[in-house]
């Protein structure tokens, strides 16, 4: 396994391949990698002459400094599942120096909108710091083909957006949510969580569950409506929001129209913000 520290090294590394024209996948990440992270590896292993994984805690996605720092950091265990896939992947963990030198800020993007909806408008800022690091990251690695997991739905379309208004020539594949047995999407901050709390967390999936069976047959505000009822009797939970929205737009809505929706859901169980989302029909 090549670990790099330094976006020049790695580039000249990965210069070989850009003039062989071999594919490049790359995976970033934030760490603390768990089976999520790694289905999103192995689908780049399969497809690419090399991958390439990115450890980085980006501070400027971080509307909460607790948040930010409370985020786990679990290096070397990473490096061990790393492994674990194949001992040929290229992992890069530059410092924040290293991604930022000496301005840790955001650009400002427009994402048609997209950006102000749901996560936008509950973690101010966030989009632009996700966008401003993918950006780099697109500029550093220069992959063929770069993936993101649906558990994050909003990110992917963002970054989907990212690509076609600044033409950067990667492909950006999307990936299956990989759960726990109980149906909890895998997240690096479920970490935090207590064993009870992370079964009663199994409330999120069921909840969406229960929206996707309910789509057919019932109105957007009346599911909305059992939604906001189930979280008023879980009182351990506080519901965030819980919305409706079509894929291509993403604007939460209460009208169904012949188009492919998606619920999404974001509570705080513990002092830990948790997201899931599910295709509805
Ligand atoms: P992070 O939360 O570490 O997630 C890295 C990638 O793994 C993202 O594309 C995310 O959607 C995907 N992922 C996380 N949990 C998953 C699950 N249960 N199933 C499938 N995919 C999953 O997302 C970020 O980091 C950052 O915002 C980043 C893109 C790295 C920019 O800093």
């Amino acid at each position: 396994m090549l670990i790099f520290n330094n976006k020049a090294d790695l580039g000249s590394l990965l210069s070989r391949y850009i003039s062989k024209g071999s594919s490049i996948g790359f995976v970033p990440t934030m760490g603390a990698l768990h089976q999520g992270h790694l289905s999103l590896l192995e689908q780049s292993v399969q497809n690419n002459a090399v991958t390439v994984i990115s450890i980085f805690v980006n501070p400027t996605q971080f509307n909460n400094t607790d948040d930010l720092q409370q985020y786990p950091r679990t290096v070397e265990a990473d490096m061990e599942k790393i492994k674990t896939i194949s001992d040929a992947i290229v992992v890069f963990v530059p410092s924040v120096t290293e991604m930022y030198e000496d301005k840790t800020e955001s650009t400002h993007f427009d994402f048609d909108g997209i950006e102000n909806q749901m996560e936008g408008s509950h973690r101010a800022g966030h989009f632009d710091g996700v966008g401003t690091i993918v950006k780099k990251f697109f500029e550093y690695v220069q992959p063929t083909n770069a993936y993101f997991g649906e558990k994050d739905f909003q990110q992917l379309q963002i970054v989907k957006k990212l690509v076609k208004k600044h033409n950067i020539p990667v492909n950006i594949v999307g990936c299956p949510i990989t759960r726990e047995a109980n149906g909890l999407a895998m997240s690096s901050r479920n970490q935090r969580l207590t064993a009870a709390e992370r079964e009663a967390a199994s409330l999120l999936y069921k909840t969406l569950l229960a929206a996707k069976k309910q789509f057919a047959t019932k109105s957007i505000t009346e599911i909305k409506t059992h939604v906001a009822t189930t979280f008023l009797a879980h009182p351990a939970f506080e519901l965030e929001y819980f919305e409706i929205a079509a894929e291509d737009d993403l604007v939460p809505t209460t009208i169904k129209q012949d188009k492919k929706y998606r619920a999404f859901i974001a509570v705080m169980l513990s002092n830990v913000r948790l997201i899931d989302n599910m295709s509805l029909n």
